[in-house]
């Protein structure tokens, strides 16, 4: 581990070296841990409070096992699917997280273009650290994730310039009135060094709580999400967002069904199933734990997503069973990007979809059409079971 306060400026940051030796997420996760330095590998890594809920989202998995069918030939398996009405080549996108240039100095740009070389989606949130229109021009298939401050018109402008530079979805994340109690954040004085900060809002000024001597007060970010950004928001303001965003609206962070159909009724195109990889509120419950509820309150009449805790091609097909359409993966690509930029996020999605092909063989599934609920059942013995 580093010193949290060693400079990033003069970390090198070589291309992958062996990536032979890496043949899952675990062994990205293990040379980030090695090449970052600790509070930005804690940023990255952590959840807020006990990070039970973070941990949740991974065990949650393991309450389900797959009933395999066999004998249906599955030498052509075709990843292919649509998501808000367009052709997706495989169901499995980049969630948005903050700050890239913490990982690689290329941030977005060798996200995006890791993305691109497999046709994925993006998407690219408020909070990135290259601006949306640079990351537009790479290509990629993005949607804009928007979190909303107090002042109005910082929304309308982001929606204007994402929807000029070609984003085909907005996200509203509505999960995070307020940062989650990111302990470890606090305990490093989380703060971005000299060069990286809002792309987007550069007008927007990080807040200044240092200590004497220049250190931060507590983490910078969660005093940004204090000073700026709005907690009032409500129903009301999807309604205002539908009415000034040509782009589809998806809510990310719905965890209840309740919430399900208030989205259904407010007229929303998407629902991304989340607990934001368990930093905000701990002791939510998993996002594979939530997504069965939600979808089976909008009853396809909304397309739902989720993300949280994906790291395998099983855990894709078992979220796929359970109701998503898609699901995206977070702290993976920021491992990738940390090993390797661009090559790294790449061989990230490409380790996912080809394990996802590989698990769409072992069960006799050749479509995603065919990966159904009778898919899954839950393990036996397990919290919840039936
Ligand atoms: C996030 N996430 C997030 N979500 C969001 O809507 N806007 C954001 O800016 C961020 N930033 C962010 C930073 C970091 C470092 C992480 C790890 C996460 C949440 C993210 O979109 C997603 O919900 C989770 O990361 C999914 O869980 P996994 O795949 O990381 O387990």
């Amino acid at each position: 581990m580093r010193d949290p306060t060693e400079s990033l400026k003069d970390e090198p940051v070589p291309d992958i070296a062996q990536p032979e030796d890496r043949v899952g997420i675990e062994d990205f996760e293990r040379d980030a841990r090695e090449r970052l330095p600790q509070m930005v590998f804690d940023y990255y890594e952590g959840g807020a409070g006990d990070e039970w809920t973070l941990a949740e989202n991974r065990r949650a998995f393991d309450r389900w096992v797959l009933r395999p069918r066999f004998l249906v030939g599955v030498e052509k398996v075709d990843l292919s699917t649509t998501l808000l009405g367009r052709p997706i080549p495989f169901p499995i996108g980049v969630a948005p997280t903050a700050f890239h240039r913490l990982a690689h100095p290329d941030g977005e740009l060798a996200t995006a273009r890791g993305a691109l070389s497999l046709g994925a989606v993006m998407v690219v949130s408020t909070i990135s650290t290259v601006p949306l229109e640079e990351v537009a021009a790479t290509g990629v298939d993005r949607w804009f994730q928007l979190y909303v401050m107090r002042d109005h018109s910082l929304a309308e402008d982001l929606i204007r310039r994402a929807h000029a530079a070609g984003y085909r979805a907005l996200v509203l994340t509505v999960d995070t009135p307020q940062l989650g109690p990111r302990l470890r954040d606090v305990r490093n004085r989380f703060t971005l060094p000299p060069g990286i900060g809002l792309a987007n809002l550069p007008r927007l000024p990080m807040p200044d709580g240092r200590l004497p001597g220049g250190r931060a007060a507590g983490s910078e970010l969660s005093d940004l999400f204090a000073a700026e950004h709005d907690a009032s928001l409500s129903w009301d303001d999807v309604a205002w967002l539908r009415s000034v965003s040509p782009m589809p609206l998806v809510l990310k962070g719905i965890l209840t069904a309740e919430d399900a159909r208030l989205a259904a009724e407010a007229g929303v195109d998407g629902i991304m199933v989340s607990n934001h990889g368990g930093r905000q509120l701990d002791g939510a419950p998993a996002a594979l734990d939530a997504l069965p509820e939600v979808a089976e309150a909008v009853d396809e009449h909304v397309e739902v997503m989720m993300d949280g805790g994906v790291r395998r091609g099983i855990d894709v097909l078992k979220a796929l069973a359970l109701g998503a359409r898609a699901v995206f993966v977070g702290r993976p690509i920021l491992w990738g990007l940390a090993c390797g930029g661009e090559e790294g996020v790449r061989r990230i999605l490409e380790m996912l979809r080809d394990d996802l092909t590989l698990a769409m063989r072992l069960t006799g599934r050749r479509t995603i059409a065919e990966v159904d609920r009778s898919l899954v059942a839950r393990a036996q013995g397990s919290w919840g079971g039936p």
